[in-house]
């Protein structure tokens, strides 16, 4: 099947849909997305969404903490353009319907996360995302000129590539013109076709045995731009969540907001003694990359598998109210809160790299354009501040709208583009070898490209690593197309840019920590 858009928008998480609220007035728009529509890591978000609301918050203190967090690595041209329209943006989120909590004297309440001078993230209870999703959705599917194709997985970007020319990555002008999709119904390869494609395939936790990651987390959108020999950046940054729930029969892992630490919950080891300032003197709420650091440190120090976090300090009525699900999650499987400590262990959960884009959203390839967690801004640097993730989406789905608003007027969809040929590809009967791929995947992952890094641990990782691309190259190339198998290909260059990235930075930096390339001040 064939079919021609303006607005192709692969994903469906805040950065898709926000996108294409905005250009659907000027044409027609597709929304594929690999799961239900409300699938994503945006729905799962629970601490808030960060924006400078009221004095004595300013713009410049909030591009301050953006800098320190990220360790210097942030461009601060973006940094400074995101945060001075954040506020815009999230008024319009509200206008849109999104309820943030408010204070009795009818003022938004702003919570207070790990590396924020100030008060300054707004929140639905500790379930922001689900708020967010549900109201995006609500619009989009009441919106005549958006089309929303659930279970629908995009595969490749079509580039010159496909029409047989030849494209690498001294190609000076590549271009995009859609993307190849299997339809769920007749198993078979789609070509849609758009002026526009907007990559916002969101993450890349899957390919980590621990995440926080929902399963769609698989990057998709990185691999098909990396395929397409576009640029991509900054992958070594892998942001490890300081504090999931340690429940090590769950997947992916319960996360347990860093907006507790804010409210005044403590780590603590298993003796219940404090530890994080021994780290920095920010204590409990200092910015990711150290606490996650720390803890690891901790685990390992002590041989156990897991922290405490201590919110005795937290009133119950409090605990409640401003925290439900996390309360009753952990009821449900035994721990009372309010008068229990919760296990916790560091899991991986955001990307700071990804797709190279402009102030715009551009990316390298013509008519391609990507934003949230896919996208690589400049935005977070080296280490992501907490709640600058659904920010960074709003504000760049925004400023790629305008662009591709008008730059779709003067580009005319490519008719010459081919159907997938899926000649002689057969049924590839073997589930097992794929699953049994992905674990080994997770496990090198995990065990050599983690939290603490060294040359040796790299190098291992790239040479197990290429193994498992050669078997899935040869699987690929000739079975029939499914979910699976494109995931585990996806995941598999994802592993391989994380890696090589990782060996080509000869220092320590951010969430990149080398144990061959010490910092001084490190500890
Ligand atoms: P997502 O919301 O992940 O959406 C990606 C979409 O792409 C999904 O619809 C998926 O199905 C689709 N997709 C992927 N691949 C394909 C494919 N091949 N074909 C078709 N569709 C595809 N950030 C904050 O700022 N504040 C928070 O409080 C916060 N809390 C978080 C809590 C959790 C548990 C997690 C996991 C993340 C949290 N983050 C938070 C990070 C933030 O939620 C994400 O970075 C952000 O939601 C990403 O939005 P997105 O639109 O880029 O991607
Ligand atoms: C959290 O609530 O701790 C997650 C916030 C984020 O990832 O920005």
């Amino acid at each position: 099947m064939r079919s021609k858009y303006d607005f192709l928008i692969i994903g469906s998480g805040i950065a898709g849909l926000s996108y294409a609220l905005k250009v659907a007035s000027h044409g027609k728009v597709c929304i594929v997305t690999k799961a239900s529509a409300q699938e994503s890591s945006t729905r799962y978000a629970q601490g808030g969404i960060a924006a400078v609301m009221y004095t004595p918050d300013t713009h410049e203190k909030h591009i301050r903490d953006t800098i320190i967090a990220g360790d210097h690595l942030c461009n601060e041209n973006i940094v400074r353009l995101t945060i001075t329209e954040s506020t815009q943006r999230i008024k319009e989120l509200i206008k849109w319907g999104a309820r943030f909590d408010k204070t009795k004297s009818g003022r938004y309440d702003l919570a207070k996360e790990g590396g924020h001078s100030e008060y300054r993230v707004l929140h639905h209870k500790d379930s922001t995302g689900n708020e967010i999703e549900k109201t995006l959705l609500e619009k989009i599917f009441n919106h005549p000129n958006i089309e929303v194709r659930q279970n629908t997985f995009a595969i490749d970007i079509i580039t010159e590539h496909h029409l047989g020319r030849e494209v690498n990555r001294r190609t000076p002008e590549i271009t995009c013109f859609g993307a190849y999709v299997l339809n769920p119904k007749t198993q078979l390869v789609d070509t849609i076709l758009s002026k526009v494609t907007m990559i916002c395939t969101g993450g890349v936790g899957n390919v980590y045995s621990t995440t926080t990651n929902p399963v769609i987390s698989t990057g998709d959108g990185i691999a098909m731009v990396y395929r397409a020999k576009g640029k991509i950046e900054n992958m070594e940054f892998i942001q490890f969540h300081p504090t999931s729930l340690y429940n090590p029969s769950e997947k992916p892992s319960f996360l347990i907001t860093e907006a507790l630490r804010g409210a005044g919950a403590v780590l603590k080891t298993l003796d219940f003694k404090e530890f994080m300032h021994k780290y920095d003197a920010r204590g409990s709420l200092a910015p990711r990359d150290i606490v996650a650091r720390a803890i690891d440190n901790e685990m390992k120090i002590n041989g156990c598998d897991y922290v405490y976090l201590d919110c005795s300090r937290i009133e119950k009525v409090e605990l409640i109210d401003h925290f439900p699900n996390i309360y009753a999650k952990c009821l449900s499987i035994g721990i009372d809160i309010s008068k229990e400590m919760i296990p916790v262990v560091p899991a991986a959960h955001y990307i700071c790299g990804g797709i190279k884009v402009n102030e715009w959203s551009c990316s390298s390839i013509e008519n391609l354009y990507a934003s949230g967690e896919c996208a690589s801004t400049g935005l977070h640097g080296s280490n992501r501040l907490a709640s600058n993730s659904l920010l960074e989406a709003l504000v760049f789905s925004h400023r790629a709208s305008e662009n591709s608003i008008l730059k779709s007027k003067s580009i005319a969809i490519c008719n010459e583009i081919p159907d997938w040929n899926a000649e002689g590809m057969v049924m590839n009967e073997e589930m097992v070898l794929i699953t049994q791929s992905i674990k080994e995947l997770q496990s090198i992952m995990s065990h050599y490209v983690g939290i603490v890094r060294s040359d040796l641990r790299l190098k291992r990782a790239f040479d197990r690593l290429e193994i498992i691309y050669n078997e899935t190259e040869d699987l690929y190339n000739k079975s029939i197309l499914t979910l699976s198998i494109c995931e585990l290909r996806n995941m598999i260059n994802i592993g391989y840019l994380i890696i090589k990235m990782a060996i080509n930075r000869k220092e320590s930096l951010g969430l990149h920590y080398s144990i061959d390339y010490p910092r001084p001040s490190a500890s």
